[in-house]
């Protein structure tokens, strides 16, 4: 059945309906092999019913590779509410979701994405759903981790990892972006800071004594790190052709608009860190939690993910790209966990 394969990702796509609060939403889970589909939950606007769908199953594809490497005991899933304008009852839309959630018996764990908090979590907990750190914000790790990533890459492509001077672009200061930048200016970078919301790029560039640069001039702004921390599918193959800098890594998820941009990428001799290795530090903090790690563990996983940068990029010469090397490994892990008895 190859046409409905390649339809139909994942093991299971849910769309959500509920009239009475106008929810409208889709649960994708990609991959139950490692345990159950932990993945955030994404409140955004979409063009289409579609294009809410598919970026819940890539992102919940995607989960299951940043799952998988991690060394967690999860499979990948990702769930989107669909935004069509102000939210009149907040509360009973989360809760009408939690519901749905409930309905998969655990199949799918939630946690924060872009435009949901941890108190939308933990209304969803309360109309039954099983859900991830309701209580903690996982972006400081998240944050952590990607800052161990880009070290490694600077490593692997500058030959060290001393940042002093170096022009550190970063897209998007919010939750994960705005920890991202300061520790890039605590180490010495020069770094450029953009946000569609200008006062928030503005305040921090204040605070920091980093630079604001336009929204829309970020990708055009030349950079020696460039760290994507905003929405998916940031990088195509023309960005890819033009963009200026040297290592791209960061935290926003499923930010090539394809597979096939990491060629491009490639053959510029930009160093791409895969985006499900670099910012697996939230889904390692959440596992931490739910398992009672110390401060001394959690904080060695996530410096860990330095080290994973560090092989997927000496594995991407016998693989082509560091992307393919990923996937690779994760898909490796995923088969033998299969091949286990249960
Ligand atoms: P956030 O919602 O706190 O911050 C995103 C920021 O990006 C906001 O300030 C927003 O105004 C800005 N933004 C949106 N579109 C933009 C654009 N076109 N240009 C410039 N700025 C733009 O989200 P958070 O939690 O910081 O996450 C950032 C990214 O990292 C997301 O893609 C998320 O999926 C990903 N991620 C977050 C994790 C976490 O622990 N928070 C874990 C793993 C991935």
């Amino acid at each position: 059945m190859p046409e409905i394969d390649a339809y139909w990702a994942g093991e299971q796509t849910v769309l959500c309906r509920d009239d009475r609060s106008g929810l409208r939403a889709v649960i994708a889970v990609d991959d139950t092999t490692l345990g159950p589909g932990l993945g955030g939950v994404r409140l955004a606007s979409y063009p289409s019913p579609q294009a809410a769908a598919t970026e819940a199953q890539r992102l919940a594809a995607a989960m299951t590779m940043k799952n998988a490497l991690a060394g967690l005991p999860y499979g990948g899933a990702k769930s989107v509410i669909i935004s069509s304008g102000p939210i009149p009852e907040r509360a009973a839309l989360m809760g009408a979701f939690g519901r749905f959630v409930a309905r998969l018996r655990g199949t799918y764990i939630p946690g924060v994405d872009m435009g949901t908090t941890t108190e939308d979590l933990t209304v969803m907990a309360t109309a039954g759903a099983t859900v991830s750190c309701a209580t903690t914000d996982p972006s400081p790790w998240t944050a952590a981790g990607v800052l161990a990533a880009a070290l490694a890459a600077a490593r692997h492509e500058f030959g060290d990892d001393d940042l002093t001077g170096r022009r550190v672009l970063v897209q998007g200061v919010g939750h994960v972006g705005a920890a991202l930048a300061r520790s890039f200016a605590d180490r010495g970078a020069r770094v450029y800071v953009a946000d569609i919301d200008a006062g928030r790029a503005v305040g921090l560039a204040q605070d920091i004594g980093a630079i604001a640069v336009p929204a829309d001039r970020a990708l055009a702004t030349p950079s020696d790190v460039f760290v994507p921390c905003a929405r998916a599918r940031v990088i195509d193959a023309p960005l890819a052709r033009r963009l200026d800098t040297r290592i791209v890594v960061g935290a926003a998820n499923d930010v090539l608009a394809d597979d096939s941009v990491a060629d491009v990428l490639a053959e510029r001799r930009i160093v791409y860190v895969p985006d499900f290795v670099a910012n697996a530090g939230g889904v390692v903090q959440i596992h931490a939690l739910a398992d009672g790690w110390d401060t001394a563990r959690l904080d060695n996983a996530v410096a860990a993910i330095g080290d994973r940068v560090t092989t997927v990029l000496t594995a991407a010469r016998r693989y082509g790209t560091p992307l393919r090397a990923a996937q690779e490994q994760a898909r490796r892990i995923v088969r033998a966990a299969a091949l286990l008895p249960v």
